[in-house]
């Protein structure tokens, strides 16, 4: 029996770059060796965006196509919508009494979202106690492997902590999952911020169009301290160069470039330039892929609704498995 993968993404926007190098790559690599649930996690969007709820379903489609479009097999990896498996709802109501409060609120992932979405003294009870209900998204199909990017560690952490606390206190009953950090554990904003994140609007999409993405590239962020083509530049930490590392497949041309970048020998228009072509290069057969999908509407909602059904038939046998585990099997 092949080993298990679930992961997921919340629809709040479309995905980027970012989350290509810290998860999607991973997904499309591994979907043969093992058998891969992705889910869209709309009750955990909805813990932050409860009052806007149309806003969480617009993006429902919008997270799949993303998915779809880097080449996710929907023959290979099974897609599901989250709140349509109230079994994930059942198990983070048990899980919830093996965590203290203390102990949710020290997530650091948590805390520090917690911090930037400026809750005040009113943060939501469900907003903070979400990696609760992640660790039952993820153990709902006693996954193996959680391929995530790195700011989702913490969640993986508490998860096994669950896992462990469960199965000594009921009986052996869950897998304890191990997290997969892709390629570029946490990809730098084009403004030169650590994280490339929607709400600082340092993104480049994957369903930027080649215009988009060449206005981004030519506007990045890269050695403030240059002023002039001829003025030796910094290529360490620089995201244009970062960039290049990561999504340009001529390495001989990046170490020219950061040779003449470094001698002042190279002006950052030239630099940028390839780059904007680099990164539409990579996005083409991706942007192929999307079209397909958005020409065949009915398609996708197949794809959800079978896929919803064949996790929730998963999800009701681990559930069989854990009223037994803690002797709430009644009737049976
Ligand atoms: N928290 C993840 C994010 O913000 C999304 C998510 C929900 C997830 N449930 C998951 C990721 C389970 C991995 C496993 O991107």
């Amino acid at each position: 029996m092949k080993k298990r993968i679930l992961t997921g993404d919340r629809p709040t926007g479309r995905l980027h770059l970012g989350h290509y190098v810290g998860s999607l790559e991973s997904r499309v690599k591994l979907q043969d060796e093992y058998e891969q649930f992705v889910l869209i996690a709309d009750v955990q969007a909805l813990t932050d965006n409860f009052s806007n709820p149309k806003k969480v379903r617009n993006n429902v489609r919008e997270v799949l196509l993303d998915n779809l479009s880097v080449g996710l097999d929907p023959s290979k990896t099974t897609f599901f919508i989250q709140s349509l498996i109230p079994e994930i709802a059942e198990l983070t109501v048990f899980y919830l009494n093996l965590v203290t409060l203390e102990r949710a609120l020290r997530n650091p992932t948590v805390k520090n979202e917690i911090k930037q979405k400026e809750f005040g003294k009113s943060v939501p009870a469900g907003f903070a106690l979400y990696p609760v209900s992640q660790a039952a998204d993820i153990t709902v199909v006693n996954a193996d492997l959680v391929p995530v990017g790195e700011d989702q560690l913490p969640m993986i952490e508490q998860t096994r902590e669950i896992v462990r606390k469960f199965n000594s206190l009921y009986g052996e009953t869950f897998h304890e999952p191990e997290a997969l950090v892709g390629k570029v554990p946490r990809l730098v904003g084009t403004d030169g911020n650590a994280k490339m994140s929607k709400s600082l609007g340092n993104c480049i999409y994957l369903s930027d169009t080649p215009e988009e993405v060449y206005k981004k590239a030519m506007s990045m962020y890269t050695d403030p301290q240059r002023k002039h083509a001829t003025d030796p530049g910094k290529v360490e930490g620089n995201p244009v160069f970062i960039y290049h590392d990561t999504f340009n497949p001529n390495k001989d041309e990046v170490e020219d470039f950061k040779l003449r970048y470094r001698e002042g020998r190279i002006g950052d228009v030239e630099v940028k330039k390839r780059l904007a072509e680099v990164i539409n290069n990579f996005l083409s057969p991706i942007r192929e892929r999307r079209k397909f999908y958005e020409e065949n509407p009915s398609e996708v909602d197949k794809i959800l609704k079978e896929g919803t059904a064949k996790a929730r038939e998963v999800a009701m046998e681990t559930m069989k498995k854990v009223r037994r585990s803690m002797s709430i099997d009644y009737f049976v």
